[in-house]
């Protein structure tokens, strides 16, 4: 069974295949076809974007296809960058941009209003068509300073719930246990077993 992964982000990729780990799938990425379409994440929202890429994928590879569409949602912020996290700072802006921006727009806010929410939107389209949307979300607050030197994007800003510690400053497999992706990434491989898609192949 192979499952195409739609997005270019290796940062995602890397977390996705780690969370699938335990499923007997095939994980193939934008590397393993030529032309694979780059998607125009316009929709106005997650679940839009999500459905959006993995319809395409699903499309043009004839596979099954998963997309992750995510986004930080800032209190103080009324919900921003949310669906425009990774432009957040313009169209080319780079992780540390978008993080720049964020902790000055932040400057004095006291760390009581500094709650966030990280949501990941999974959409997964079957061969037969069928498709799945799930959510997960991990909530916590933003930092005053970036700590760390994992993860990638909003990860050295942002300290989930119960921890002391950003994204940034644990390994892959913590933030594998506790993250927005690694929750809907379960759901969403309860949902394939449910519809049988993943039936035959060994999942656990
Ligand atoms: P998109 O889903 O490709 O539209 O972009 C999501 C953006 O949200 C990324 O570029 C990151 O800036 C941010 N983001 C999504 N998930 C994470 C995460 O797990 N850690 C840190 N930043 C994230």
């Amino acid at each position: 069974m192979e499952l195409v992964v739609a997005t270019r982000n290796k940062d995602k990729v890397r977390e996705i295949k780690e969370l699938l780990s335990d499923l007997k799938v095939r994980i193939l990425t934008h590397e393993d076809f030529p032309n694979f379409p780059s998607v125009v994440e316009d929709g106005k929202n997650l679940k839009e974007n999500a459905l959006k890429k993995a319809r395409a994928i699903a499309k043009f590879t004839g596979k099954l296809a998963l997309a992750d569409d995510s986004g930080l949602e800032v209190e103080a912020l009324g919900g921003a960058p949310g669906v425009f996290s990774s432009r957040f700072a313009g169209e080319n802006a780079t992780y540390e941009d978008n993080n720049q921006k964020l902790l000055s727009l932040l400057k004095g806010v006291p760390p009581e209003k500094r709650g966030a929410v990280f949501r990941c939107v999974i959409a997964i389209i079957d061969p037969e068509g069928r498709e799945v949307v799930v959510e997960g979300v991990c909530r916590g607050r933003i930092t005053e300073k970036p700590r760390g030197k994992g993860g990638f994007g909003y990860d050295p800003v942002f300290e989930p719930e119960g921890s002391e510690r950003t994204f940034a400053q644990m390994s892959l497999e913590e933030k594998n246990r506790i993250s927005h992706r690694a929750k809907a990434l379960k759901k969403a491989k309860e949902a394939l077993r449910k519809l049988k898609v993943l039936s035959g192949y060994g999942s656990s």
